[in-house]
């Protein structure tokens, strides 16, 4: 099986003795305690899993700036996103152990024990220094760079003990997992070529035939689709209707065992090429050896070239820094010439007026009045489920 990023051996930091795990929370009541914000809850919960591998924690200022440079930390791992638990000023203290408590669930259980090795302050030179190199921007609409800008000046760096996932196991029970548990799986199914397919949205056709063509180009065994199941900017679906959608494609369209239906909990960053790349990393963590990237991938707005997100990997990654593949997908859409759904590059001879193409914006907006898209956009199951949900909505 391929090789997790950075070391031999998966080492998740979710404390999986139970006993183990029973003292630590019981110690976490006696110790200091820092309310997380979302996004260093999120790297807690990847951390936990095993994503983030081979990293033990939450990373120093020095490193941070490092692989904002370059992915690279200072003693030379290649990591494309910091890793940090960047807060407001906490009267953390160096050398101090605290409870790290969950934002995003009530009452603020303790998510995480961590050994606080240094407290360091961002200035806003550097913190403008991060996002830029993360983001390509410092447009304060950009929601990635928002939320850094947000979070605080302070950099609290330390390995971390893991406690639980958030809410992420009891919400999405059978959708949520570990990496830990997804390289367990694809061994169990005894798979040994796995893509994976990153989304935060519903699948429509493109996304279903992206899927079926990867498999076929590459003569995989199974296809891992994983989505994110953390925290979206207003106006993106939620992950149960997402999930439900997916779920019931994957039945209606796939022969079964071919496809794991996953997701992992992590707040989108929407930093396109730079969290592809984080994609492929924790993919690979998670024992898949391709990652399908396509058209704006990881992207919003108009921030980022169609296809940024796929010549990083020739431009910026080192050819020996991942084992997993990248899976370039061109442009997808129905074709009305050929009747099926099909890679732009495949048909050079094709105008516009040839495929069906839609705005998200189009389709929100015929789901909302209970209009099917077309059949070549959405399968009509998965249209219903998306329309009853946005109908529920305007209702
Ligand atoms: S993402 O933010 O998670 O990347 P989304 O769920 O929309 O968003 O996309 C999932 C994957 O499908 C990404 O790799 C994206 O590039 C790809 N993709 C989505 N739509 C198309 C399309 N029409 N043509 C080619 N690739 C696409």
């Amino acid at each position: 099986m391929i090789k997790p990023h950075g070391s031999d051996e998966l080492n998740p930091l979710f404390v999986y003795d139970t006993e183990k795990r029973h003292a630590l929370i019981a110690e976490a009541e006696s110790l200091p305690s820092l309310l997380l914000n979302s996004a260093a809850a999120a790297n807690a919960v990847m951390l936990g899993g095993g994503y983030f591998n081979p990293l033990t924690g939450y990373m120093n200022l020095a490193d941070a700036l490092s692989i904002a440079e370059n992915m690279h930390t200072t003693s030379g791992l290649f990591f494309p996103v910091p890793i940090l638990n960047m807060t407001e000023e906490a009267g953390v203290e160096a050398g101090s152990r605290i409870a790290l408590r969950d934002p995003n669930v009530e009452g603020n259980p303790v998510l995480a024990i961590m050994d606080v090795e240094a407290v360091e302050t961002v200035t806003d030179e550097q913190i403008d220094f991060m996002a830029e190199k993360i983001f390509r921007t410092l447009d304060g609409a950009h929601p990635g760079v928002a939320t850094f800008k947000s979070l605080g000046k302070t950099v609290l760096s330390g390995p971390i003990q893991v406690l639980g996932f958030s809410y992420f196991q009891a919400d999405f029970p059978d959708t949520f997992r570990t990496a830990v548990e997804i390289r367990n799986e694809i061994a169990e199914h005894g798979w040994e070529k796995v893509v994976a397919f990153q989304t935060r949205n519903p699948m429509h056709r493109a996304h279903e035939e992206l899927c079926r063509m990867a498999m076929e180009d590459l003569g995989a065994d199974g296809i891992l689709i994983h989505m994110l199941l953390g925290k979206l900017k207003p106006g993106d679906i939620p992950a149960e209707v997402r999930d439900a959608s997916i779920r019931k494609m994957v039945e209606v369209y796939f022969p079964a065992n071919t496809v794991m239906i996953t997701g992992y909990g992590f707040d989108m960053l929407y930093a396109g090429p730079r969290e592809a790349v984080l994609h492929a990393v924790f993919r690979q963590n998670c024992g898949c050896t391709h990652l399908i990237v396509g058209r704006d991938h990881a992207g919003v707005g108009d921030y980022y070239g169609g296809f940024d997100a796929q010549t990083i990997f020739d431009e910026e990654v080192p050819a020996d820094a991942l084992e997993l593949e990248i899976y370039k997908a061109d442009h997808t859409a129905y074709s009305k010439k050929l009747n099926k759904v099909v890679m732009m590059r495949d048909a050079p001879d094709h105008a516009k007026e040839d495929f069906v193409l839609l705005s998200g914006t189009a389709v929100r907006e015929m789901l909302g009045k209970g209009i099917a898209p077309p059949p070549e956009f959405s399968r009509p199951e998965v249209a219903r489920i998306l329309s009853d949900y946005y109908q529920s909505l305007d209702s």
